[in-house]
């Protein structure tokens, strides 16, 4: 055994979470409130107008990520509020990974939304549900962002290659060329040029 296969096998762990609240025990958070969302919700008027009434809490992030060898694995535990911008649900910032071929499995734990997922070649796109109950499989490659369309806080686990890295900057340029918005009291994916349009009107 060498020296890397000790400090592999001491990275085992049981870690004990909280599907309510969040809490991922031993793990640091990242908090990202309202402000830290500027150019992610398409309807700018409306984001502007919440963010001068208050700056909430939008999503949190503990991530657990000891091993960074060939082969080993990155977790994390996500808890997104229910809320809206406009018609636009509470989202979080989305990504690409890095390392475009990592796939990653979300588990949802609490709640009910949506992964919004969006190949980056083709830029076929597609919303589906993460809820409590759900596993969504989220293939290399595929941008992915995750929606709270109900009225209590959505948690679920991510589990990725330690590999795989966040590429935030793609998505940030460019967006996701699908919204999820409430439309006659149900979550709906659209175009986000179509949405854009209905504003103006
Ligand atoms: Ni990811």
């Amino acid at each position: 055994m060498n020296d890397y296969d000790i400090i592999r096998m001491l990275s085992g762990r049981s870690v004990r979470f909280d599907p309510e609240d969040g809490a991922l025990e031993g793990a640091p958070e990242t908090v990202r409130r309202l402000s830290d969302l500027r150019g992610i919700f398409a309807d700018r008027a409306a984001f502007e107008e919440a963010l001068a009434d208050d700056n909430p809490v939008i999503y949190r992030v503990r991530s657990i990520e000891n091993a960074n060898g060939e082969g080993d694995l990155h977790y994390g535990l996500g808890i997104l509020m229910p809320g809206r911008i406009g018609d636009e649900f509470y989202m979080t910032r989305g990504h690409l990974h890095a390392w475009r071929p990592a796939a990653e499995v979300y588990i949802g734990l609490r709640g009910s939304g949506v992964m919004l997922l969006e190949h980056e070649e083709s830029g076929t796109g597609s919303a589906l549900p993460l809820e409590a109950g759900t596993i969504v499989y989220v293939p290399g490659s595929t941008a992915h962002r995750t929606i709270n369309t109900g009225d209590e806080p959505l948690t679920y686990i991510g589990v990725f290659p330690a590999r795989a890295g966040h590429d935030y900057g793609a998505m940030a340029a460019r967006n996701f060329r699908n919204v999820v918005v409430a439309r006659d009291g149900r979550a709906e994916m659209m175009v986000r040029t179509d949405f854009l349009k209905g504003l103006k009107l």
